[in-house]
This record gives C-alpha cells, structure tokens and sequence, in this order.
C-alpha cells in the first residue's frame, strides 16, 4: 500500500501500525484525565498504569507510598481505569455519608455475569437497598445471642486441636489453618445451620473453594484484561464479555451446599433464626428445593417496595449465601490471626488482657452478654485492625458530576479510599507507628478521626458485618 506517494507498506503493516496509534491515541487520551481535571496524578506506566507494581506489592504498600509523595487527593490508573485515591477523612465523610445517594453503588472495573449483579456487594441502586433491609437483621441483638451456643460447639472442637497440638509440638506450630477452619465451622453453622467440619477434615471442601475464589487472579483472564485495558469495550459488547470471576465448579460447590441447607431448613421443619431462615422468609417461590436453578428472574428498575413483593429470588439466595460465607469467613480469620501474632510479638499487651480476661470473666462462658465487659480487648483489637486493615482499597463509584471540597469529581469516576495510609497519617494520629491500644479507650476515643479509621469502611455501605 502506498501512503502519501512517498512509501509503499504491506497492507497487514498499514493494519498494525493503524491499531498500534489507534490504542496510543486512545490511551493518551485516557491517562490525561487527570491533567484535564486539574487533579494531582501520578507518574504512570503508559497503558499499564500501576498494574504491575500494584500486583507485586499490593493497594496498601502502593497506596501508603503515594499519599506520601502526592498528597491527600491524587488520581492513578489500572490499564486504562482511572481512580481518584481519596485519604482526606472530611471528604470521606462527603462521599460516604453526607452524599450517599450520589455515591451509592461501588464501581465494577469489569462486566460481571447476571448472577453477580445480586450480590449484595456488587448490587446497585434499589436492588441494592432492598438486598440490604432484608439481610441486615442477621446481626440483631437477638440473632447474634441465637448464634452463641454454635460458635461455643466450634470453639470447643479449636481448643481441643490447640492442646493437641501444643502436646505435639511444643516448640510451636502454625496456627492459622486452625483459626481459618473455626471461622469457616462458625459462618456455616451460625448463618445456615451447616455443619461442615471445616477444622476437623484435612483439605475441606468449602476451605478449598473459598481459597480458589479468593485467589482469583483477573490477570490471567483473558475477558478481565480486556476490559482493563479498553474500559469501555464492555458497553459495546456486555454480554459476550461478562465474566463469572470464578469458575463454574466453585460457583456449583456453593450453590449445591446452599440448596442443600435448604432443604434441610424445609424438612426439619425447625424454628432456626439466622441468615439462611431471613432469605426463607423472604422468599416466595418453591424453586431451590428442586435441582435447577432459576437464575433468570433478575430484575431491572424495580423499586425496593416492588422488590419487597415479589419476594428474595433463588439467584439472589443463591450468590449471596456464598458472598456471606467467603466475605465473612477470609476477613474474620485474618483479623483473628493478625490479633494473635500482635499479641504474640507484644507479650506486655498480651499479660494484660489476660488479666482482664481473668478479672471480669473469669471461667464464664464468653456470651453474648459478658464479652462487652472486656474492653481492653476491644481496644487491642481496634488497635490491631488500624495496623492491619484488611481491604487494600475501599470504593464508590461517583453516579453524577459532582464537586466536593474543591475537587471536580465526572459521573462514573471510582473514588478509592486507602485504609492503610489513612491508618498511618500522622494528621490523624499520634504516634502512629507504635500500636497503643489506649488511643481507643472510651476517655480518648473523642481524638479520634472516625473517616480516617476504616475497618469495616464507613456510611450506610459499611460491613454488613461489622457487629
Ligand atoms: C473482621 C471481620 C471483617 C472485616 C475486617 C470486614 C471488612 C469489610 C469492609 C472494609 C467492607 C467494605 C465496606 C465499605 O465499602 O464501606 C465490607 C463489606 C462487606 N462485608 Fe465485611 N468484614 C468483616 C466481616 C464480615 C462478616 C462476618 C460478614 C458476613 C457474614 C461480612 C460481609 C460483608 C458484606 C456482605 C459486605 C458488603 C456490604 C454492602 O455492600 O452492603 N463481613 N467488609
């Protein structure tokens, strides 16, 4: 092919060369976003963005290194996707509570299946909303003293692997299977009356799926790149490019195991008053208890009164009895295990809780009741989740053009909140770098930033959890 008269290429070189400016274009385009808005940005990889650092190193060393160098307010980019990284704690207060409504929803960097849009951490607007109402009674007053003879079976069952193995190896042993198989028997028998042996059976079937949805690598998926690299690509082509995030057989293990509870639920006919019992109640159709599965009854642009009478669908039973047991079950044992090894590496704080343990508890069975007179512990492990916050980032997703505190925010935008950095500014604490406990005690407890102290995030998005 000849261009301009001056030199003659094959066409299949006119053809990449087109593609190659036609993706530079658009990537200049793209990662000058920032520059267009008058907002700090960082020095990005071309076309890569962060994507290679932030796989090494992870949002929390990537995140607390940046606030650093580039202030409170910055943006930077995965691929193609900007994000506006937010470590002021009044303008988190803006997003997450004073302007809920337009920052409702959190973003979706890829196209997720139909079933995903359910979930109750994926699900957006009203669906949202009346996915919330109905399940955040699990965590009542009632429910949770409900829960307590369930997570004494399971604790029995850790006590008795702990002495075993401290008969065993007296040096020391890893602790952290233990505490990840109690919390897996605790969030099953507790939420849907499952007795899964997750601590006494090796190589456990809901510890091996949730390790594969939780090890989910998007990198080595082809339809995830895509879209991270093209964000808009998916608009043209939603269907043919929305991914499941896991695979099938995970997806099936926990669809199968939630059918199965259900069942049960019918059968036994009994009077349980948990997760699981809430989704009965609040469904109306017959589907679960036969094998297939009605995954098409999702719904667009209903209203949460309207949703409320038609009832909890089985694909809305279905993903969110496995987004509970794998939300609930990597945060909880992670949080356990970091608090034990601060108390292991601090024996000081470690003979003090002991004591007050010892002192206000005594041989009493923790309840639900008697666990509010331990407040040291509270503040250890208040401490431990600042040290340790378990979400790299925490997201929302901007529904309309909107300017806060100076800052000039377009509709879609993911606002990205960075628990680590925010856990370490020194604006916010004193002494950050040393873990005091005391910082939480109820007489100091006024010091403190609450948007600049994010566990379980903040606003009414918060942890479902969070109790
Ligand atoms: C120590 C344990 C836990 C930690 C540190 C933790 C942390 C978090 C964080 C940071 C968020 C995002 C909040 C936001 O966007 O503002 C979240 C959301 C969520 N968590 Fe937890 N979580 C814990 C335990 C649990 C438990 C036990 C459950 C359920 C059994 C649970 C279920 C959820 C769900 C469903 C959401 C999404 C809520 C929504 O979008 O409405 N989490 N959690």
């Amino acid at each position: 092919m000849e261009i301009l008269g001056l030199i003659d290429l094959p066409g299949w070189l006119v053809g990449i060369l087109s593609f190659v400016c036609t993706v530079c274009l658009y990537t200049w385009y793209k990662q000058s976003l920032f520059k267009r808005l008058g907002i700090t940005s960082k020095d990005t990889v071309f076309f890569l963005g962060d994507l290679t650092e932030m796989r090494q190193k992870g949002f929390n060393y990537i995140d607390k290194k940046m606030v650093d160098k580039y202030g409170k307010v910055f943006g930077c980019f995965i691929g193609n996707i900007p994000s506006l990284v937010i470590s002021d704690a009044d303008m988190i207060k803006q997003i997450t509570v004073k302007q809920f409504t337009t920052f409702a929803d959190r973003p979706s960097s890829v196209q997720l299946t139909e079933r995903w849009q359910s979930a109750l951490t994926v699900a957006s607007g009203d669906h949202w909303r009346f996915l919330r109402t109905t399940l955040s009674p699990t965590f009542t007053a009632g429910r949770m003293k409900a829960m307590c003879p369930y997570i004494h079976k399971c604790m029995a069952t850790l006590h008795e692997i702990i002495a075993d193995n401290v008969k065993k190896s007296p040096q020391g042993f890893d602790i952290v299977p233990f505490i990840r198989g109690y919390t897996m028997d605790v969030i099953c028998s507790t939420g849907f009356g499952l007795e899964v042996s997750a601590q006494t059976t090796p190589d456990n079937a809901f510890i091996r799926n949730s390790k594969e949805f939780l090890e989910f690598d998007g990198l080595r998926n082809p339809l995830f790149l895509l879209q991270v690299f093209f964000p808009n690509i998916s608009k043209v082509f939603p269907t043919l490019l929305s991914t499941n995030v896991v695979s099938e057989s995970t997806l099936e293990f926990f669809e199968t195991a939630t059918k199965r509870a259900f069942q049960e639920r019918k059968e036994e006919n009994s009077k349980h008053n948990d997760l699981l019992q809430l989704m009965i109640n609040a469904h109306k159709g017959e589907h679960l208890e036969k094998s297939g599965i009605d995954n098409d009854v999702i719904d667009t642009g209903l209203s949460v009164e309207e949703r409320k009478s038609r009832g909890f669908t089985d694909a809305e039973i279905l993903i969110n009895s496995m987004i509970f047991m794998i939300a609930g079950y990597d945060t909880t044992a992670t949080t356990i295990c970091w608090m034990i090894y601060d108390l292991v590496t601090q024996p000081g704080i470690q003979d003090k809780l002991i004591e007050e343990i010892d002192e206000k508890m005594g041989r009493d069975v923790p309840s639900y009741e008697n666990v509010f007179k331990l407040q040291y512990l509270d503040m250890v492990l208040q401490e431990s989740q600042r040290f340790h916050p378990l979400l790299g980032r925490i997201n929302r997703r901007a529904l309309e053009d909107v300017e806060i505190n100076g800052v000039k925010i377009p509709k879609g935008m993911d606002c990205a909140f960075a628990p680590l950095a925010l856990h370490f500014m020194p604006e916010y604490w004193d002494e950050p770098n040393k873990f005091k406990p005391e910082r939480f005690a109820p007489e100091n407890k006024g010091n403190i930033n609450e948007y600049a102290y994010l566990p379980f995030g903040q606003g009414p998005r918060n942890c479902i959890g969070k109790r």
